[in-house]
C-alpha cells in the first residue's frame, strides 16, 4: 500500500539547494504547519529567502501576517521577503505593517525592508502620509537615516519632510552648535555624578567609559579626558574622521536593493554584512553585487545633545572631562 511519506525538511533542503523545486509545494505546506518545530520552520524560511522561488512569496507574506506566527519567525520571513524582487512587496508589506508593529524587532525588520529599495520606501511613505495608518514615530533615527540614503527619485526629500529631526546638520549648524555647547559648559559647574548617568543613557549603549557600556563604538576609556574641543567635535559631528574598523559599507545588488552594515567577512566569493545596531545579518554572493562602497557617514547619530538642557550639558561634560 502506498504510504504518505513523512515530510523531511532536510530532504527538501537538499533538493531545493540542488535546484530541484519539485517538492516546493510540500516545503511551503510545511512552513505553514504550526506543529512543526520552530527551528525547522526558521531554516526553511531562511532557505526560501536565499533561493527566492516566486511561489513561496505569498506563503512568506501570509506567515508575516498571521497572528499565530512567533516573532522570530516573522522577523526571518520579513528578512526573506526583502530579498525577493516583486514590485508589489512594498505595498503588500505596508498593508500588513499595522498588524505587526507592536513587536519592536519585527517592526524594525519591516522598516529595514521598506528602506531597502526606493519603490518600497515610497509605499511606506504613502501609508504614513495618506492613510495615516503608520506612525512616523515608529522609526528611530538610525533607521530614518537609511531612507535618506536611497538616492533615487524624491525619496530623501520625502524622508526629510517626515523626519526633519533626522536631517544631517550643515557645517555651519555644527560650528554654531559646538560654540554654543562650549559656552554652556563654561558658564557654570556641572555635577559629574549626574553626568555619568547622562553618559550611560545617551552614549552608553554604544561606548564604554570607565566601567559599563556597549561596544558598538570605540571604548573611550583612556582617551584624553581634558580636551573639551575634541569631545565636542566628535559628539556634535560624528562623521568627522571615522575610526578605522567602524566603517559602514553600502552594497547595491543588481536588482537595486541596498544593504547597509559592517562588512564582517569577505571570503570565498561571499560577503557577510551585519547591521551595526542589530537586526539580521546577510550573506551575499559577489555575483549579486553591483557595487560596494564605504560610507563617509558614521553610525553614531547626530544631535545627541539636543534633548539635554544647559545644566545637563554641564553635568555630562563634568563627567567626561573629570
Ligand atoms: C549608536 C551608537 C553611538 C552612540 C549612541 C554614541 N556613539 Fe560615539 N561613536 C559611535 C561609533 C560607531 C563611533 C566610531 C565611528 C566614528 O568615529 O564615528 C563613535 C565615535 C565616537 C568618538 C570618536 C572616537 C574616535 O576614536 O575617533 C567619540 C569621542 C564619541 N563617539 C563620543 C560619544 C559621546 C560623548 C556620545 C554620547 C553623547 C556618543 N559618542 C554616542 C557610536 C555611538
Amino acid at each position: 500500500m502506498f504510504r504518505k511519506k513523512e515530510p523531511n525538511s532536510q530532504g527538501f533542503e537538499l533538493a531545493l539547494r540542488s535546484g530541484d523545486f519539485s517538492n516546493l509545494d510540500e516545503a511551503i505546506d510545511m512552513l505553514r504547519e504550526e506543529e512543526q518545530p520552530l527551528n525547522v520552520r526558521l531554516r526553511l524560511v531562511h532557505l526560501l529567502g536565499e533561493l527566492r522561488p516566486e511561489p513561496a512569496l505569498p506563503a512568506l507574506l501570509a506567515l508575516i501576517q498571521s497572528g499565530s506566527s512567533p516573532g522570530s519567525l516573522k522577523q526571518e520571513a520579513i528578512h526573506a521577503v526583502k530579498k525577493f524582487d516583486d514590485p508589489e512587496i512594498g505595498e503588500k508589506m505596508a498593508a500588513i505593517y499595522p498588524g505587526i508593529r507592536a513587536d519592536t524587532y519585527v517592526r524594525e525588520e519591516a522598516i529595514r525592508l521598506f528602506a531597502s529599495r526606493p519603490d518600497r520606501a515610497a509605499a511606506f511613505f504613502a501609508a504614513i502620509r495618506e492613510s495615516k495608518v503608520i506612525h512616523k514615530e515608529d522609526v528611530p533615527y538610525s533607521l530614518a537615516r537609511r531612507f535618506y540614503m536611497l538616492e533615487e527619485e524624491s525619496i530623501p526629500e520625502m524622508a526629510e519632510e517626515i523626519w526633519p529631526e533626522s536631517k544631517l546638520l550643515t557645517a555651519k549648524e555644527k560650528t554654531e552648535a559646538i560654540a554654543s555647547y562650549k559656552r554652556q559648559v563654561r558658564s557654570g559647574k556641572g555635577d559629574a555624578l549626574a553626568g555619568r548617568q547622562l553618559f550611560l543613557q545617551t552614549c552608553g549603549s554604544c561606548h564604554r567609559l570607565d566601567t559599563g557600556g556597549g561596544n558598538i563604538g570605540p571604548d573611550l576609556t583612556g582617551y584624553d579626558r581634558s580636551d573639551l574641543d575634541y569631545w565636542l567635535l566628535h559628539t556634535v559631528d560624528p562623521h568627522a574622521g571615522i575610526r578605522e574598523g567602524f566603517e559602514t559599507v553600502e552594497i547595491e545588488t543588481h536588482t537595486g536593493r541596498k544593504i547597509w552594515g559592517k562588512l564582517e567577512k569577505d571570503e570565498g566569493g561571499t560577503k557577510y554584512i551585519r547591521p551595526p545596531l542589530g537586526g539580521k545579518g546577510e550573506s551575499l554572493p559577489d555575483s549579486e553585487i553591483r557595487e560596494m562602497r564605504i560610507l563617509d557617514l558614521s553610525i553614531m547619530p547626530e544631535r545627541l545633545l539636543e534633548p539635554l538642557n544647559e545644566q545637563q550639558v554641564r553635568d555630562l561634560f563634568a563627567y567626561i572631562l573629570k
